[in-house]
């Protein structure tokens, strides 16, 4: 990224990097925004010329908006680098629809095909009425301000993130032709069919949507193809030869995977704090011989009950373990006002429950649950695991996998999911499972936690030395070279 002169960039993604709170003095306090995509982009204020969009989801982030005129103002990062942000105030019971029925039980729940076809989805007035009035509204309250601050900074590139943002594209696109435009999708993408679950309209309008960008980026070369193969099937796009663009409505757009990474440094660093080695030393007092590691948002796409039917079936299968070795689940609780969240979350309590019965006693707890979002006890956690267990369902990529093996001190090993966006980079340095597959994953447990030492070690290596040399960094600078060469490839 040295060498030229901060590029104008104007990001766009629901959640932003920074939100606001009053804390019990009655200050306003700025939040540092979580999640694997806030994270990511950080970066990308110290280095470019930056201009974050993003909801006003809380009380407080809408005050600061409307003290904001609803225009953007400059707020400060992390490490003390000025970056624009504008808060979009939407209207309260539009953006309910939008998070709480569209994007996430509809359009997360279809791109991780988490759906039992059988039963969902019901495609009612509930949810034509919340794609109308919420997702719809949501994208062109978005769109507007995009334009707005294209108009401020004539240029600038848009890059859009995430299935929340499908429409606002085409809204910029019909009212600004010129606009360099970029969306990275950071979840799975189905097969065509699987998208035939929504009415036509709704599936074109993504679709088209989509394609009207300049770049259309993705994880992994099999959501890359996917969308490839829906665009055709769907809305008629043509596919380019190499299967790296699409021809739509007169233009071409680019179509590339890059899995997303992280700094290594800065975990490295962020671990040296006192909270991690405080954390460390109640992890270590409680230490059983082996220990098998989960970290996930409690999320139906994160397959949280059956890894614990699979650990339950590895002490069933594996008498000599018992009292030896424990699974320690630490999940962040994710979207507790959609019920279907509501229920996993139930689930979960009882699966963890259903093995610590059967197998439990005499001071030993198979499962350590600990429900809540705790950054320090989790980088502790990286620390000490001997397996680290990743069984997506589906997931676009998965960041655990490339932080955990950063900071492990035990040669721990990776058993990984064939569906997780990672696998395309990770899976031979690690053991692979299929998500579905109990017996295969009480296998998996059972192999990794028996690997030879060298080969633990070899493995463990290959997948840090791949995460740094295939750094944040290095993504970033894909994204922004795919802009660049977007633009070309859509004036052709
Ligand atoms: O996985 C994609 C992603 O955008 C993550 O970056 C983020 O953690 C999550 O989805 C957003 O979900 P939520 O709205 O629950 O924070």
């Amino acid at each position: 990224m040295a060498g030229r002169g901060r590029r104008k960039l104007i990001v766009v993604s629901n959640r932003g990097p920074a939100s606001y709170e009053r804390d019990e003095a009655g200050e306003r306090v700025t939040r540092r925004g979580s999640g694997g995509l806030i994270t990511a982009l950080r970066s990308l204020v110290s280095h470019e010329d930056v201009t974050w969009i993003a909801s006003a989801i809380g009380d407080e982030d809408r005050a600061v908006a409307a003290e904001a005129g609803d225009e953007g103002f400059e707020e400060r990062a992390e490490d003390g680098s000025l970056y624009r942000l504008r808060l979009v105030a939407h209207d309260p019971r539009s953006y309910d629809r939008f998070y709480n029925t569209v994007a996430n039980p509809t359009l997360w729940f279809l791109q991780h095909y988490l759906w039992a076809l059988g039963d969902a989805p019901d495609v009612d007035e509930l949810l034509i009425e919340a794609w109308e009035g919420g997702y719809a509204v949501i994208n062109r309250g978005f769109a507007d301000a995009v334009v707005s601050e294209l108009d401020r900074m004539p240029g600038a590139a848009v890059f859009f993130h995430d299935y929340h943002l499908y429409l606002a594209p085409r809204l910029v696109r019909d009212a600004r032709p010129d606009a360099r435009l970029g969306h990275f999708v950071h979840i799975p993408w189905p097969q065509p069919d699987y998208w035939r679950t929504l009415p036509d309209a709704m599936r074109r309008a993504i679709h088209d949507g989509l394609l009207a960008n300049d770049v259309v980026g993705f994880h992994t070369r099999r959501w890359r193809g996917n969308f490839l193969d829906s665009a055709a099937e769907l809305v008629g796009a043509t596919v380019g030869a190499a299967r790296d663009s699409a021809e739509y409505a007169g233009r071409r757009v680019l179509v590339t995977s890059h899995p997303i990474s992280v700094d290594p440094g800065e975990f490295e660093e962020l671990a040296q704090d006192d909270a991690v080695v405080a954390a460390e030393r109640e992890l270590a007092a409680r230490r059983p011989e082996r220990l098998v590691l989960r970290v996930d948002r409690t999320d139906p796409s994160k397959n949280i009950v059956r890894g614990f039917r699979a650990f339950g079936l590895f002490l069933e299968q594996h008498p000599e373990m018992h009292g030896r070795v424990v699974m320690l689940a630490l999940l962040d609780p994710s979207r507790q006002d959609i019920a279907e969240y509501v229920q996993y979350l139930e689930a979960i309590r009882a699966a963890a429950a259903q093995v610590n019965e059967r197998f439990g006693g005499n001071g030993w707890l198979p499962v350590d649950l600990r429900i809540r979002d705790d950054f320090p006890q989790t980088l502790a956690a990286y620390r000490h695991y001997d397996v680290l267990l990743v069984n997506a369902v589906y997931d676009g990529l998965n960041l655990i996998a490339k932080e955990a093996p950063i900071l492990n001190e035990r040669d721990g090993v990776l058993v990984l999911s064939e569906n997780a966006g990672v696998h395309e980079e990770l899976s031979r340095w690690a053991i692979t499972v299929n998500p579905f597959d109990l017996v295969g994953q009480a296998r998996a447990i059972h192999e990794a936690l028996e690997l030879p030492a060298a080969e633990r070690r070899e493995w463990i290596e290959g997948i840090r030395a791949h995460v740094r040399r295939h750094d944040i960094g290095v993504w970033i600078a894909d994204q922004l070279a795919d802009l660049d060469a977007g633009e070309a490839a859509a004036e052709r």
